[in-house]
């Protein structure tokens, strides 16, 4: 077995939290911290993909951002145009894969045509899965599989007995990956603000007080680095485990 320290989550969670902060403690405006941020987003694929995570999900935009000043909604929208063009080459010359989840319908037709482009463009990548959350909300992720199950027991392709929880999380944005092993979220706020609710029941939680704009590869590493000297026990207990995994 693999010494603690060396023990990589396959699946990182982010909340990249703190880029309005990060911004107006410099006498800048908020959306200089989102800008800025695009710069921690390209450190953290890279490392992932150089330590050798599989997944890693980042929050974005979520269902609840639209209520932010239109022009900070507007600058958003428009960074997340720019980035995905600027980004792809980036990402295919590590072998990342892209896709966005969430409800992309609200999203800007051009941001819709962008994700779809940049999403196909990575498709066949297999070093890392880039999940980016854009208007996404784990109350809608949950809502949004529950009338998929419903309309296919509608249809009589699925027996209401025969969904359990394994079937429903098929039906999640992302039922094809495993949950999280680690969420990390940065900005110093202790909250999950309707990320992964159904898919990080046992996902062990990391909060970091820098802003996003600040977290670098030494900031990830040590978080990779708390994550492999924890116990997960997914209820039993740490002598069941011992037992089983002879340190
Ligand atoms: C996170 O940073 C980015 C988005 C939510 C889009 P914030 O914009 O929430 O920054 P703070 O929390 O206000 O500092
Ligand atoms: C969560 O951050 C969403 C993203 C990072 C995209 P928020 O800054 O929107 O969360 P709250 O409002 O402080 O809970
Ligand atoms: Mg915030």
């Amino acid at each position: 077995m693999k010494s603690d320290s060396q023990r990589v989550p396959q699946h990182v969670a982010i909340i990249m939290d703190g880029n309005g902060r990060w911004a107006q403690r410099r006498n800048e405006p908020r959306t200089a911290g989102h800008r800025a941020g695009v710069k921690s987003v390209r450190t953290v694929v890279e490392e992932s993909v150089r330590l050798g995570v599989r997944v890693l999900t980042l929050f974005a935009f979520s269902s609840e951002n639209w209520r932010r000043p239109p022009s900070e909604v507007r600058v958003l929208m428009e960074l997340f145009i720019n980035a995905l063009r600027a980004e792809v080459g980036r990402l295919n010359a590590h072998g990342v894969r892209l896709r966005i989840i969430g409800e992309r319908s609200d999203l800007p037709e051009r941001l819709q045509q962008g994700i779809a482009a940049a999403e196909a463009a990575t498709e066949r990548n297999t070093n890392l899965l880039l999940q980016i959350a854009a208007n996404y909300g784990g109350r809608w992720d949950i809502v949004q599989a529950a009338r998929r199950l419903a309309s296919a027991v509608q249809s009589g392709q699925l027996l209401p007995e025969a969904i359990d929880e394994a079937r429903f999380a098929q039906a999640l944005s992302f039922g094809d990956q495993p949950d999280p092993d680690l969420f990390i979220r940065t900005g110093g706020e202790q909250r999950l603000s309707n990320f992964l609710l159904w898919q990080s029941a046992y996902t062990e939680l990391y909060f970091s007080d820098l802003m996003w704009p600040e977290f670098d590869a030494k900031a990830y590493g040590e978080a990779i680095a708390d994550y492999g000297r924890r116990q997960r026990r997914f209820g039993l207990t740490g002598d069941q485990l011992s037992q089983r995994d002879p340190a």
